[in-house]
C-alpha cells in the first residue's frame, strides 16, 4: 500500500517545490505516515483536514532566509518569530493550491496550518492530529537522525531535547505514546552497558 492517498498526489505534486530546504520534503511525508498511524488510532478525526493540512503545513519555510532557519527552531531557538512568519506564508501558498485543486473544507485546513507551532492546545481533534504528527516525528528514527545531524547532538542531548521541548507538547493518547515509548526506548538504550558487562 502506498503512503499517498491518491487524490494527495497532486497536492504533493503541488507541495514539492516548496519543501526543497531543510529535509522539509522528507520531514513531510514522515509526518504523512504518522498522521495516518494516529488516524488508525482516532477513528473520530478527520483524514479529509488532517491529510491536506500534514502536506502542507509547512511550505512557507521556502520564504525564510535558509541562513536563519536553525536559529528558528532546536533547543534553545533565537528568532522564534521566523516561526509565526512561515506559518503565515504556508497559509497564503496553501490556500491557492488547495483552491486550485478544488479541495474541500479549505479553511479548517488553513486554520490548522496558521498556528501549528505558534499553540500549544487542541483546537480541535484534527489540530491535534496534525501537531502529534509534526512534533511526534522527532520521535521517529528519519526525525532523529536528521535532527542530530543539524546541530551534532549527541544521543543523550537528543534525548533531553525531546524529554524537555517535544514530548510535552504531545496531546493526543495514540501520539503520546509514541513519544514516550521513544524516549523509553533511548533510554533503555543508553543503559544496556550497565546490565551487560561480563564478570562484574
Ligand atoms: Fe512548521
Ligand atoms: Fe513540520
Amino acid at each position: 500500500m502506498s503512503l499517498l492517498r491518491p487524490q494527495d498526489q497532486a497536492l504533493w505534486a503541488e507541495a514539492r517545490p516548496f519543501l526543497d530546504v531543510r529535509n522539509n520534503d522528507e520531514h513531510t511525508l514522515v509526518a504523512y505516515g504518522v498522521a495516518k498511524a494516529l488516524l488508525a488510532q482516532l477513528p473520530e478525526a478527520e483524514e479529509d483536514v488532517v491529510l491536506p493540512a500534514i502536506l502542507l503545513h509547512d511550505l512557507g519555510w521556502k520564504r525564510i532566509p535558509p541562513d536563519l532557519l536553525l536559529e528558528a527552531i532546536g533547543r534553545n531557538p533565537t528568532r522564534r518569530d521566523l516561526v509565526f512568519e512561515h506559518e503565515r506564508h504556508s497559509v497564503v501558498i496553501a490556500r491557492d493550491i488547495l483552491t486550485r485543486h478544488g479541495v474541500g473544507r479549505v479553511e479548517e485546513i488553513l486554520a490548522i496550518i496558521d498556528g501549528h507551532d505558534t499553540t500549544y492546545d487542541a483546537r480541535s481533534l484534527n489540530d491535534a492530529v496534525v501537531k502529534d504528527a509534526d512534533k511526534g516525528w522527532r520521535t521517529t528514527p528519519h526525525g532523529m537522525r536528521i535532527i542530530r545531524g543539524w546541530y551534532d547532538w549527541s544521543l543523550a542531548e537528543y534525548i533531553d531535547m525531546v524529554t524537555v521541548v517535544s514530548n510535552p507538547r504531545l496531546l493526543t493518547a495514540p501520539g503520546k505514546a509514541m513519544g514516550e515509548g521513544f524516549v523509553a526506548s533511548l533510554r533503555a538504550e543508553l543503559e544496556l552497558s550497565n546490565y551487560m558487562e561480563t564478570g562484574a
